[in-house]
């Protein structure tokens, strides 16, 4: 092995050690729990804090008053595992799309009637769409 050789072989391995304690720390914030892989999760819209209160959405977290909501968009209605849902939205058939979604917001009771979620419905439309928007950053 010339020198030279032997000068390289020595940067590689101090490379090569380099990016283990590199890795080694993105272990270390992978471990952490909030979705540690994604680019921070978008802000929830102001609008949101009304459903924040029966509501959670990061994955990890249990169900509340409410089943979590992560993942809501596209699912089947009331498909969260572990929540005791009313019998109207097991039975309701729905899978939560856009429209579905801005439909049962403006009235639950209208579009799952026996649904156990009491709140009067979001009457502002663009509010509804932005807690939508929202909703399909969670998964
Ligand atoms: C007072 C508590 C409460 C508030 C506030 C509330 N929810 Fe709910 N939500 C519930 C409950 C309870 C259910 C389960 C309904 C059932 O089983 O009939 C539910 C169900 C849902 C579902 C169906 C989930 C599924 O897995 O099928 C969606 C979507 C939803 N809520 C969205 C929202 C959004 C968005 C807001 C804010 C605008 C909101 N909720 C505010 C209590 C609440």
């Amino acid at each position: 092995m010339t020198h030279k050789n032997a000068y390289l072989n020595a940067a590689m391995i101090g490379a090569a050690l380099l990016s283990i304690v590199v890795s080694a720390r993105g272990v270390g914030r992978a471990a952490a729990p909030a979705a540690p892989m994604l680019p921070a999760a978008a802000a929830p819209p102001a609008a949101f804090a009304t459903c924040n209160a029966c509501h959670n959405t990061a994955k990890s977290e249990p169900n509340g008053v409410g089943p979590n909501l992560f993942g809501v968009v596209g699912r089947a209605a009331g498909t969260r595992p572990g929540y005791a849902y009313s019998p109207a939205m097991k039975g309701s058939n729905i899978r939560w799309a856009r429209a579905k979604l801005d439909a049962f917001l403006a009235d639950p009771k209208g579009v799952v009637p026996g649904t156990k979620m009491m709140i009067p419905g979001i009457k502002d439309a663009a509010k509804r769409g932005e807690i939508i928007s929202y909703l399909e950053t969670l998964k």
